[in-house]
């Protein structure tokens, strides 16, 4: 599939222009950063792995109705995806305290939640993605009242969901986070569209038996074997084979 110009490169991904009006071709890095760019490095296959991962979970998500900008899976690097006005809002939802809810609020890391509790992040690298309460959004204009009520709802039935399927497979889902972005119809109609990725670069993944992290805090707190966990995530959700046909080095993205 013809590749058109780079249109933006982020820390994990570069977006092209696809060759219909209104796609885009995600292409997944290897690099990994942490603490809002403070640590980088490269995790070997993160990007094969990383787009199959997330080809999975948004098909399977798109067949329970959650509607997603996904369109079709290229190559082991790249997918097309539709365009979309990314909501710069981060939401993060939790089900079990961990990482910077557990240190603002000094709740130990693992203690289970009374309920699944959503958290909104304004969407700037400046920043260093500030959380931001409901108020912030609508006065800045950021979203809707009903667009956030909108954009909640699908993040908790995405939570119900993906809480469902990875604990099938042995896997606690501590937390994750979404972005959502607006597309337009034909009339001008708008609507709300999962974006973005869903992988081991934006969730939390304990194994069910040992709470062994299975997800990119292995790589923030240099806990080793980060490539192993990617992969295992993806043997357990039954898509290693083909993400397996290692593609060891990134190619340049040219
Ligand atoms: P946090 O506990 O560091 O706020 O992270 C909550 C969840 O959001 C966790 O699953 C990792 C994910 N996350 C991102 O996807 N991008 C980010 O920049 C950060 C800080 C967290």
């Amino acid at each position: 599939m013809a590749r058109g110009r780079k249109l933006y490169e982020g820390k994990a991904k570069i977006l092209f222009a696809g060759s219909e009006p209104g796609t885009i071709i995600q292409y997944f890095k290897d690099d990994a950063t942490a603490f809002n760019n403070e640590k980088k490095g490269t995790i070997t296959g993160k990007g094969v792995l990383n787009n199959r991962i997330s080809e999975h979970l948004m098909q399977l998500l798109m067949e329970v109705g959650i509607p997603t900008h996904f369109i079709k899976r290229i190559n082991m690097r790249e997918q097309l995806v539709r365009e979309v006005e990314i909501i710069p809002i981060e939401i993060i939802v939790r089900n079990v305290a961990a990482g910077s809810m557990a240190k603002r609020l000094g709740i130990p890391e693992g203690t289970l939640l009374p309920r699944s509790i959503v958290e909104y992040c304004y969407k700037s690298d400046e920043l260093g993605d500030p959380l931001v309460a409901e108020e912030h959004i609508t006065a800045f204009g950021w979203a809707s009242p009903q667009d956030i009520d909108d954009i909640t709802a699908m993040s908790l039935r995405v939570n119900d969901f993906l809480s469902g399927l990875f604990t099938g497979i042995g896997i606690k889902l501590v937390d994750f986070k979404l972005e959502f972005g607006r597309v337009y119809d034909e009339h001008g109609e708008m609507r709300i569209v999962l974006a973005d990725e869903i992988s081991p670069d934006n969730c939390r993944l304990w194994d069910s038996v040992t709470a062994e992290k299975m997800d990119k805090d292995r790589f923030r707190r240099d806990l080793g074997s980060v490539e192993e966990a990617y992969q295992e995530v993806a043997r357990r959700l039954g898509i290693l084979p083909e993400a397996e046909l290692k593609e060891v080095d990134a190619p340049a993205p040219e």
